[in-house]
């Protein structure tokens, strides 16, 4: 059993920035920038297992960059590092929470339609609900009635991935 512990970039030094490039190297994720965000992280000891972001952008808060390494993956990272993105941006005021992928991606399959995200053509956007990549989820109490575990302030920092 190897404990891999979720937790969010608080310091984007030097080392960080060379594992974020190194981790993103084959899909090209770039770093966000100036826009206000939250990246969160899985380390197992000094390896990062996993990685992703929530940023606000264009008046809403997003969510990108959900990968997890192979070896690392069916351990419940993702989920984790998932619902960490939710709870920074409920914490941060957040009544909607997006995303954008391709249709039948496995990260909208596994991550994001358990909490309840619906595909939707944001507003002043050209598309239909057929081409649209846009997710959405609404944060209501139902949600936190469903998923308790997303109430800011609730959840592990560290878990067990066996
Ligand atoms: C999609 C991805 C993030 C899932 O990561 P993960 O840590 O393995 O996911 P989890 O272990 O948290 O699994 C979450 C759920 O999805 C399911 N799942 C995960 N991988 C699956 C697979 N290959 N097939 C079917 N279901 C799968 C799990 O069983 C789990 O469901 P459950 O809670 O009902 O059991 C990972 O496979 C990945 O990084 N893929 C590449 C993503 C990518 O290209 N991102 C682009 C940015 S560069």
């Amino acid at each position: 059993m190897s404990e891999v512990e979720i937790r969010q970039v608080l310091r984007e030094d030097a080392g960080w920035k060379k594992a974020f490039e190194d981790f993103y190297s084959a899909c090209g994720v770039r770093r966000v920038g100036r826009r206000r965000h939250a990246y969160f992280a899985a380390w197992a000891g000094a390896e990062l297992a996993g990685h992703s972001v929530v940023l606000f952008d264009k008046g809403r808060w997003v969510m990108d960059g959900l990968l997890v390494k192979p070896e690392f993956r069916e351990k419940g990272i993702a989920k984790k590092l998932t619902e960490a993105r939710i709870r920074y941006a409920v914490g941060q005021g957040a009544a909607e929470i997006w995303y954008a992928c391709e249709d039948g991606n496995l990260v909208t399959t596994c991550c994001h339609l358990r909490y309840g995200f619906e595909k939707v053509c944001p507003a002043h956007h050209h598309c239909s609900i057929a081409t649209a990549h846009w997710y959405r989820l609404k944060v209501t109490p139902a949600l936190f009635r469903k998923f308790p575990a997303l109430r800011p302030g609730e959840g592990m920092n560290a878990y067990s991935a066996v």
